[in-house]
């Protein structure tokens, strides 16, 4: 039995489709069953639970070979938070997985550091760190950014006003991976016991800039009006003012202006050294065009 907490998520819900159609027994935790209406709901168990409260992970792990972890705190609210989910919400899975004996894999990001500038990432080192420390048989996935969640944010401003929305300047270039892509291997590191002890870093054949993408996106929906930008000095603002009583605004406005200036690019090829029939998936080909 598989236990993937986030499968009702983006990447989680690829991954239990693709364990499904393996044979493979899966358990999906959530915090609302509704969520999971869209699984194969004769072949997935659903268990309601939350990583932050170890009882209910003491239900979910019963009988659970392998914990997959694909959930984030990033976008809040209330108590939901990189340091909540991310870092303690693992450090519970990782230690409901060791009482039952169970192997984990955690979904990560690249650029994970104790040093970081982006919450999100020092949180996920913190999580790679208590993982490794356990002792329990650990593969870990860092992954670059989901090209599928930013195109779905590009194209939601865009339809309503005709231009899609930048945050600062957005011309920092920035790896983007398809989930698709992620999702491949999230499967083998989950069915392949030898992976054990291994972190994997995945990343896409495309460093975009904001502004790249955003064009890619326009063009897709027969659009041509440019980016509209929310100024730099404006993200500090909110981060500095707003933040304070909505935390999640305020880590969201400090994680894009992180992401106008450090270095986010990639080289997608070593992953595709070691497993040479992951797929790799364009920006192209996931908005449907023939050239970004
Ligand atoms: N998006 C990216 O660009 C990106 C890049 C690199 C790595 N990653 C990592 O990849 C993984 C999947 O990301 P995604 O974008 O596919 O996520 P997503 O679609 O936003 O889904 C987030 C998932 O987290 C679950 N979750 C959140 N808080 C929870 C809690 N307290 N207890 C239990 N479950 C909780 C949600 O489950 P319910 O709402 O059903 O409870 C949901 O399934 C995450 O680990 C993320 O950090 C993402």
């Amino acid at each position: 039995m598989i236990l993937v907490a986030g499968g009702t998520g983006r990447l989680g819900s690829l991954v239990v489709g693709r364990l499904v159609s393996r044979g493979l027994e899966v358990r999906v935790l959530t915090r609302e069953p509704q969520q999971a209406l869209h699984l194969a709901a004769d072949q997935v168990q659903v268990m309601t639970g939350d990583v932050r409260d170890r009882e209910s992970l003491g239900r979910a792990t019963a009988g659970v070979d392998v914990v997959v972890s694909a959930v984030h705190g990033f976008v809040g609210p209330r108590g939901i938070s990189p340091a909540t989910v991310d870092r303690d919400g693992n450090a519970n899975l990782v230690d409901a997985a060791r009482v039952v004996g169970a192997d984990f894999v955690l979904m990560s990001t690249v650029g994970a550091d104790a040093r970081s500038p982006m919450e999100l990432f020092r949180m996920k080192h913190a999580a790679e760190q208590y993982a490794v420390a356990s002792g329990v048989r650990t593969t870990i996935v860092r992954a670059t950014a989901f090209v599928e969640l930013w195109i779905d944010l590009l194209s939601k401003t865009a339809g309503r006003s005709g231009r899609p929305v930048v945050f600062g300047q957005g011309d920092n270039p920035i790896n983007f991976v398809s989930v698709i892509d992620v999702a491949a291997l999230v499967e083998r590191a989950i069915t392949d016991p030898a992976t054990r002890g291994e972190t994997f870093e995945i990343g896409g054949p495309d460093n975009l800039t904001f502004n790249d993408l955003a064009r890619a996106v326009q063009t897709a929906g027969g659009r041509d009006r440019p980016p509209r930008h929310v100024p730099s000095a404006v993200l500090h603002l909110m981060a500095a003012t707003i933040g304070h009583v909505k935390p999640e605004l305020g880590r969201q406005a400090r994680a894009t202006l992180a992401m106008d200036r450090v270095d986010l690019t990639f080289d997608a090829a070593p992953i595709h050294r070691v497993y040479y029939d992951l797929p790799m998936t364009s920006v192209t080909e996931v908005l449907g065009l023939s050239t970004v």
